[in-house]
């Protein structure tokens, strides 16, 4: 039970070997039930009572009763948060990219911020910008009015959308899987308190 709403409960939680299946609508909608799961298990770390998983009209999550929810579901991971305002969480699993999509996802100024592109930089920006994103209820249709302000360190950066700051926490886990988290009422120093099951 948490005393504390400045705490946050993310899960990441592996997919079962019995529940892994070739790509497609079911491993789609499988994924989609093991992430909310995962918000399950966050809802009860945080003590916040989630009563389920609403959505608007475009497919975005709406709070439940004043419960925010976010999920993010890869291959081999899944992962959850709730929350009392408004949050996005993201997982991605590092891989080879093109120059092609460096230069798609943030520009020139945004790169120099953190030493150039990169693989492990890239994905610190791909997971921060989809977790503004989702923070802010939109798609990756909105990644035009997100921006990398500034790489405080190996786990926290600032990013702003249109004239909304938000400092996203991220952590690796693996050797090749990161998550970042993030809410425009977050803190550099809100503490973050990560499940892995
Ligand atoms: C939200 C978005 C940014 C996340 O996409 P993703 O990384 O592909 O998928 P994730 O597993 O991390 O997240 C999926 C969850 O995001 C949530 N989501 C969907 N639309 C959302 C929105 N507008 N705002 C917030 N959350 C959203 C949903 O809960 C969804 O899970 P569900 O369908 O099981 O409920 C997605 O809407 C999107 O726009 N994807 C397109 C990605 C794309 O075009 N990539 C190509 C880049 S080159």
């Amino acid at each position: 039970m948490n005393d504390n709403p400045e705490i946050l409960f993310p899960v990441i939680m592996k997919v079962p070997a019995d529940e892994r299946l070739p790509r497609g609508k079911e491993q789609v909608r499988t994924l989609s039930r093991l992430a909310r799961q995962a918000a399950r298990v966050s809802a009860e770390k945080s003590g916040l009572a989630l009563s389920g998983f609403p959505k608007n009209d475009d497919g975005a999550p709406i709070p439940a009763h004043g419960i925010h929810w976010s999920i993010s579901h890869k291959t081999d991971y899944v992962s959850g948060v709730v929350a009392t305002g408004s949050v996005g969480i993201d997982i991605e699993r590092m891989r080879k990219v093109s120059c092609a999509i460096m230069e798609y996802i943030a520009d020139d100024q945004e790169w120099r911020l953190i030493g150039g592109k990169a693989p492990v930089a890239f994905f610190r920006f791909w997971t921060a910008k989809e977790a503004v994103l989702k923070a802010m209820g939109v798609g990756f249709t909105g990644l035009s009015h997100c921006r990398i302000l500034q790489v405080i360190d190996d786990g926290c950066l600032a990013a702003g959308y249109d004239k909304k700051h938000f400092i996203v926490h991220q952590r690796w886990f693996t050797r090749d899987h990161i998550a970042a988290i993030t809410g425009p009422a977050m803190k550099k120093d809100r503490s973050i308190q990560w499940t892995f099951i």
